[in-house]
């Protein structure tokens, strides 16, 4: 059996056995486990022994047969630990002998157990990588193509293009180096304004700040979470060059009102599009609205190539000044001749071909997002004390991060909260720092930006990972309630 399988399927109703049985029925729950043991409990749950396959062998060497009943050969001094014990403790407690810790509640009721490859440990992310990637990776090192030449680098372009619905796409080494090379290659530099949204991570500000250009953050709404179009209208001045929508933790920004605003005032548009893969707007994917898109694969994005990056262009000048840009700025006819100032923002053939398998999965992938966020949404729904993540009408949301909001007087306790949620085996995290609020960017503030203010102080990410079963979800979530109920 695998470790992955063990790891997924071992949930713990198939480690326990009913005391009244016999040695036989206990090889059989030991032999559909394959943990080597189960645990033995009464007709309330209550944890009475636990017996391995090694104490049933023993037992029949000294001449107990499969009819023996368990109770007389099961260890009844097991070590068990509370339910409540902190994930590390539990960690600390697994050993070389002990590989098994059944968990129980106050009154000896088996609840769950931890183990070296079960830990009960959701991360907030986590790749998934059970598709060609490790096929792909093998096939570049074997015919030595590990660098930043060679077919997968080329079919990811493809695949992504084709995807994207836009003709040009660049492979490049991550999302921060799409959008600096999208807006250097658009023309953008000193002089020139850029409406990034005040919610979102900080390398959109940092992108625009590399150029020269000055980055003006502007609000989001509470029902996107994503740019306030009034606010892009508000900020817009003669040196405003391009608007840069981010569609955040997966829910898409009102593109028909931001293009609007672009074409009438005639300014570029840059989709950040790191955090959205798979999102759409009426139907339509994110990134085929605007003059570029830039996506990123980092590990704990919807798909990723480890550390890694894709830019996209409708127009294919500006798409053939990137590439140059790309590559040192380096003559496509002249070698180590250089008409431009450029940077090596490739992408290795070896994270392409990650990316190639992974995006065979997208479709994959993305259905087990939406089950994820539907879970949640049900499960969810009726705590009053959490507002679930927008989702608007024309929206569909990929749900990449699932994102609540938590009321004021659990805002408060967010962190005491995000600890006693780790300590039971659930990573949570808070969202994005309003990006005014940082020394280094409060220059650039351009509006009022309480919305992101709000969202921000309330806001919480949950274990979004792409293997979450739903049965995971159920139980992250009733925990979740739980531990809330529980907060003082
Ligand atoms: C909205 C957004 N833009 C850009 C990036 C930057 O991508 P990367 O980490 O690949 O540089 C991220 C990253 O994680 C992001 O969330």
């Amino acid at each position: 059996m695998s470790v992955e399988i063990l790891m997924q399927d071992t949930k713990i109703e198939k480690m326990t056995l009913d005391v009244t049985g016999n040695l036989r029925d206990a090889l059989a729950v030991i032999d559909k486990n394959g943990a080597g043991l189960c645990f033995v409990i009464d007709n309330e749950d209550r944890l009475l022994g636990v017996l391995s396959d090694g104490d049933i062998r023993r037992a029949l060497l000294k001449g107990d047969t499969l009819n023996t009943k368990v109770d007389e050969v099961m260890a009844k001094n097991f070590i068990a630990l509370h339910i409540d014990t902190p994930n590390h403790q539990i960690q600390e407690t697994i050993s070389k002998k002990i590989k098994y810790i059944p968990l129980i509640d106050s009154d000896g009721i088996l609840k769950d157990y931890s183990s070296n490859l079960q830990s009960r440990c959701h991360p907030i992310m986590q790749p998934s990588l059970r598709g060609n990637e490790l096929e792909y990776v093998i096939d570049c090192i074997k015919t030595n193509w590990i660098s930043s030449q060679g077919s997968y680098v080329q079919k990811f372009e493809e695949v992504m293009a084709e995807y994207c619905h836009i003709p040009n796409a660049l492979a490049v080494s991550n999302g921060t180096v799409a959008l600096h090379l999208s807006l250097v290659a658009l023309g953008v530099g000193e002089g020139d304004e850029v409406i990034v949204p005040n919610l979102t991570f900080a390398a959109c500000v940092n992108a625009v700040i590399h150029t020269g250009a000055r980055p003006v953050l502007v609000d989001i709404t509470s029902d996107t979470w994503t740019l306030d179009p009034s606010e892009v209208k508000s900020s817009i001045t003669d040196s405003t060059k391009v608007i840069m929508p981010v569609h955040l933790y997966g829910h898409p920004c009102d593109m028909d009102a931001i293009m609007a605003i672009a074409r009438q005032h005639n300014l570029l548009v840059l989709e950040d599009c790191a955090e959205a893969l798979g999102t759409s707007y009426k139907g339509k994917p994110v990134g085929s609205f605007g003059d570029s898109a830039a996506f990123s694969f980092f590990g704990n994005k919807t798909i990723t190539t480890g550390e890694g990056g894709m830019v996209l262009f409708h127009d294919k000048n500006i798409s053939e000044k990137a590439k140059i840009l790309r590559d040192h700025g380096m003559s496509k006819t002249k070698r180590y001749w250089h008409n431009e100032v450029g940077f090596n923002y490739r992408l290795t053939n070896i994270q392409a071909a990650i990316g190639v398998a992974q995006m065979e999965r997208v479709d994959e992938i993305l259905k087990k997002k939406h089950v994820i966020a539907d879970t949640y949404n049900h499960e969810l729904f009726a705590c009053s004390r959490l507002t679930l993540p927008p989702s608007a009408d024309w929206a569909t949301n990929s749900y990449w991060m699932f994102t609540v909001l938590l009321d004021d007087y659990l805002s408060e306790r967010k962190d005491k909260l995000i600890t006693n949620l780790l300590n039971k085996g659930i990573e949570t995290r808070p969202v994005f720092y309003p990006l005014d609020d940082m020394k280094v960017f409060k220059q650039y503030s351009g509006s009022k930006n309480s919305v992101s203010r709000n969202i921000s102080r309330r806001g919480l990410s949950l274990p979004s990972y792409v293997d979450l079963s739903k049965e995971d979800v159920r139980d992250i979530s009733k925990l979740i309630i739980k531990e809330i109920n529980n907060l003082d």
